[in-house]
């Protein structure tokens, strides 16, 4: 066959990454839809692009040349499996398959594991950049094996995003190492997007700021240390007015915010592996919360403070949000590398941290200008155990940690709901303690389970015969 690569699936995802493809020097791309209606309507689209379509799995296989590359992007789950059984019926062993979707890396080390048995090599792969970023440079975490990375890396590199001069595309590490790197920062996506919308709340709601003049606040900050994605499109929506309404967009919009569940993955990822990724998980609950319609009718009549919510000096109380933000920002990169780290450990993943935290830097959702700094981190360290206690980050949240304090009290006093800043808090000073009430809590299990505790001056594992004579012996 005449196409170096092929992409299956064309619903916009895959079509701007076939486009993509197409656009760099040296590529022939091979097209292919379930529904062949799109794949015409996208090689008769942009005839320039010299897509070589195919009608059916057979021929996309013959009009791909040896070994024959091709990127799924279609639907999580099962659509991706029976994609891929329809795929391995014309492909042949030492071809690549590459899953570009949102795929749980349990499915992904599952798919890599049955298909190396028959000869093929499977790549999980997570894109992140959404549509704008699959057609400019998305960023792209590889998984699958060395083998599959020295035909695949060249023509990732081609189209993935650039910063500073550096392609955002490192192989992550083996089978599902990708796709867990993508959940992990989707989960920080999570995390980034509540922390802003708090940001808002509270601005809004303290000083009766409208969304138009909010948006200009983020504009703001987007020139100094908080520069990203995020806050700059943050920016984009408050601005926007509703036509039909004339009123603020972001006040017509259903307050119900939506999941397509990698969010929840990182939650319930990190609590088998037992990383307290808390800001993650309230931001995720938080999306849980606003779409829980018949709870929060039923809790409409709950009292909440007496007093209204007057913040005394508008421009201090929005410095202290802008640190809270970057302070709660930085306990939610820290806790996401925390859960890569961990997920490598107990995957067997040889991630390179500080590689994660630059292929970061550009194409994806979470880009921000705070990822050089966090790169710089792990250039200083590569074994940072604590990202936030990296000097810089530990310099930022001293300076930042007493308006970050007063910005969750007043939050508290006044009845706004502010889950992100204030466990994000509580993680920081959890962390930072010097004796945790987990003693305590050792001792109650101990008590009702005999399930024994260590104790802070000898080796050993002991119980308290609580319903004896209450004298210590070694378990
Ligand atoms: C990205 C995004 C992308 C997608 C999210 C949205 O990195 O490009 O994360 O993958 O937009 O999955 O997730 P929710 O629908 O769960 O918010």
């Amino acid at each position: 066959g005449a196409a170096n690569i092929g992409v299956v699936g064309l619903a916009v995802m895959g079509a701007n990454l076939a486009r993509n493809l197409a656009s760099r020097e040296g590529n022939t791309v091979a097209v292919f839809n379930r529904s062949h209606g799109r794949t015409e309507a996208l090689v008769n689209e942009f005839p320039e692009a010299g897509f070589v379509p195919a009608a059916t799995y057979a021929e996309f296989a013959a009009s791909l040349s040896r070994p024959r590359t091709a990127i799924l992007m279609v639907q999580a789950g099962a659509a991706t499996d029976a994609t891929i059984d329809a795929l391995a019926e014309v492909f042949e062993p030492g071809d690549i398959i590459v899953d570009g979707g949102n795929a749980y890396f349990p499915d992904t080390i599952r798919r890599e594991r049955a298909l190396r048995e028959r000869g093929f090599n499977f790549v999980g792969v997570g894109i992140s950049g959404g549509e704008e970023g699959a057609l400019n440079g998305p960023s792209i975490m590889p998984g699958g094996s060395d083998e599959a990375w020295t035909t695949l890396g060249p023509i990732l590199e081609s189209i993935a995003a650039v910063a500073e001069g550096e392609p955002c595309v490192t192989h992550v590490g083996h089978d599902g190492a990708g796709h867990f790197v993508k959940m992990v920062h989707n989960g920080i996506e999570y995390a980034d997007m509540q922390l802003i919308a708090e940001a808002y709340d509270l601005i809004r709601r303290g000083t009766g700021k409208s969304p138009a003049e909010i948006a200009e606040i983020f504009a703001e900050w987007n020139t100094g240390e908080l520069e990203s994605y995020l806050v700059e499109i943050t920016a984009e929506v408050l601005r926007q007015v509703d036509a039909e309404t004339g009123a603020p967009l972001v006040d017509v919009i259903l307050d119900q915010a939506g999941a397509k569940g990698t969010g929840a993955w990182t939650v319930q990822t990190a609590l088998s592996l037992g990383v307290p990724v808390s800001g993650i998980a309230e931001a995720t609950f938080a999306r849980s919360l606003s779409s829980q319609a018949a709870q929060r009718q039923a809790a409409q009549a709950l009292p909440g403070p007496d007093e209204s919510f007057t913040v005394a000096d508008e421009a201090a109380f929005i410095e202290d949000v802008r640190q809270a933000l970057y302070a709660s920002k930085i306990v939610a990169y820290s806790q996401g590398f925390d859960e890569i780290r961990a997920g490598a450990a107990e995957y067997n993943w040889n991630i390179d941290l500080g590689a994660v935290s630059r292929l970061w830097r550009a194409g994806c959702i979470i880009r921000a200008q705070f990822l050089n700094r966090i790169a710089d981190a792990f250039a200083d360290d590569e074994a940072l155990t604590l990202l936030m206690a990296a000097p810089y980050f530990a310099d930022a949240l001293a300076n930042s940690q007493s308006a970050w304090r007063r910005v969750v009290i007043a939050a508290t006093q006044a009845g706004i709901p502010s889950p992100a800043f204030s466990s994000s808090l509580a993680y920081y000073d959890g962390l930072r303690a010097d004796r945790l009430p987990a003693a305590l809590v050792q001792g109650q299990r101990d008590f009702f389970g005999a399930h024994t505790y260590r104790r802070v001056d000898r080796e050993g594992s002991f119980h308290t015969l609580w319903s004896g004579d209450r004298t210590e012996i070694q378990a």
